[in-house]
């Protein structure tokens, strides 16, 4: 089947049948969102069918729960599972550190709640997210619908006092009316260009009132397991 497809799905999708190698029967899984964790997904409803694993996935959003149903994977909330073994997810941009940039797909509060109720969290992705700095993906903020252009003056201040390049900030759409995540909120997509310091801006987009979570994950991703299109796959 992957010779059908693109070089980059092909090397998502590799990355994609390594990963769910680390699943074990009767395993609390956290299933990501995006379109490397969709192949993810799909593999995993594969392995229950052809060997009868027994898996509880906890999806990260509505389309990503839509999907693991379709491939025959139980799905339960996070409220229902407790605490899970293990998160699958996909990437925009991870460091040498394993810091990532998330929420390209819009799902980055769930994503993360998830990944941090998990014992081990795994990254899968192309080699083309590794990079030396992170920023030149924008960096994906949830804030609420309330006062959201408040929300976004206060960002903007803080950029003046951040090791970033860039302070462009949009409202993320979706056709002709704001993106909304499965909460609601809206997202902000930060131009930094390059982030200095993640741990410093980090925490201090968080503290703005408005903001509900943003897209930087750090010491939350335990391994990266990186496709290539030739099919060969890297773990660090
Ligand atoms: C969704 C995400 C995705 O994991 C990220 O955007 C990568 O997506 P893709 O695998 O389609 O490249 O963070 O919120």
């Amino acid at each position: 089947m992957s010779d059908e497809l693109s070089p980059i799905e092909r090397a998502k999708f590799a990355a994609a049948r390594r990963a769910v190698d680390f699943v074990q029967d009767g395993m609390r899984v956290g299933l990501g969102t995006g379109s490397t964790a969709a192949w993810m997904v799909r593999c995993l409803g594969e392995r229950v069918r052809q060997e009868g694993l027994r898996i509880t996935g906890v999806p990260t959003s509505t389309r990503t729960g839509e999907l693991a149903r379709q491939v025959g994977l139980s799905v339960v909330t996070l409220e229902q599972a407790g605490w899970l073994d293990l998160t699958i997810d996909g990437a925009d941009e991870f460091d040498v550190d394993l810091t990532l940039i998330k929420g390209g797909g819009g799902a980055l509060l769930q994503e993360k709640i998830v990944a941090t109720a998990s014992d081990q969290m795994i990254v899968i992705t192309d080699a083309m997210k590794e990079v030396a700095v992170l920023g030149a993906f924008p960096l994906p903020v949830e804030v609420i619908g309330f006062g959201w252009k408040a929300t976004r003056t206060l960002i903007e201040e803080l950029l003046t006092t951040m090791d970033v390049m860039g302070s462009d900030i949009s409202l993320r759409m979706a056709g002709d009316i704001p993106f909304r995540t499965d909460e609601g909120n809206l997202i902000l997509d930060l131009a930094l260009g390059r982030i200095g310091n993640p741990r410093q801006l980090a925490p201090l987009l968080n503290q703005i009132p408005g903001v509900v979570e943003n897209g930087l994950f750090i010491d939350i991703c335990d391994k990266v397991v990186i496709g290539h299109a030739d099919g060969a796959v890297e773990t660090r």
